[in-house]
């Protein structure tokens, strides 16, 4: 059984996925760390993320890095972000988040194109939403758990960058594939998002 969930950032898609692998008994992979660790890679190694060369240069990064903490920063998303409009990265993160999809027991993906490109046959697709508002909301919480300094404007103004950007991408633009379930998750506790993201999968294997 492969499970894909997409959606823009801190729609609770990875909250979702996360619980559901545990539901489901799948490996989990969250997409959006490949894309981050592109980004962080090409800053340590001095390069220009918006340039497909440099860019393509820095997904050689070592697995290792994708445990650094550095990678869930504000400051990285939007390195993932310029990294990930170039369709050489893109082709060089494919074999890998292919290869976790077709494993033999199954599995579920969490990004912004596992429904329509790496996963366009996944038994159950998911496409997680969030008003800019809730979204905002819920980002200022996260870096004040965690200590760091959080500015609403810039938060909010960095969601909406990001957005844009990933939507009006020529290659794997962020969109719902036409057979994902829509699950908006502005005004639901992560509760009753897990309970109706497992309801959603389970009709549709
Ligand atoms: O999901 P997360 O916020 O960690 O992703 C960081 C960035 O990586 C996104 O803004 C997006 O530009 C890119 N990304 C992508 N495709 C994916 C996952 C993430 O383009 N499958």
């Amino acid at each position: 059984m492969i499970i894909a969930v997409d959606g823009p950032s801190a729609s609770g898609k990875g909250t979702i996925a996360k619980a559901l692998a545990k539901h489901f008994g799948l490996p989990h992979l969250d997409t959006g760390l490949l894309y981050r660790a592109v980004g962080h890679n090409v800053a340590l190694m001095g390069g220009n993320p918006d340039d497909p060369k440099d860019a393509l240069a820095a997904c050689a990064f070592p697995d290792a890095m994708l445990d650094d903490p550095v990678l869930r920063d504000e400051r990285t998303g939007g390195l993932a972000s310029r990294v990930s409009v170039h369709p050489e990265v893109r082709a060089a993160l494919f074999k890998r988040q292919q290869d976790f999809a077709q494993q033999p027991g199954g599995a579920i993906l969490d990004g912004r194109d596992i429904g329509t490109v790496i996963a366009p046959d996944a038994d159950a697709k998911l496409f997680v939403t969030a008003s800019v508002d809730a979204r905002t909301n819920r980002r200022v919480a996260e870096m004040e758990r965690s200590g760091e300094q959080a500015d609403r404007d810039e938060i909010r103004a960095n969601i909406q960058r990001r957005d844009a950007r990933d939507k009006s991408r020529a290659t794997a633009p962020l969109i719902a594939a036409d057979d994902a379930h829509l699950l908006d998750t502005s005004d639901m506790t992560i509760d009753l998002a897990v309970r109706e993201a497992i309801a959603a999968v389970n009709s549709r294997i």
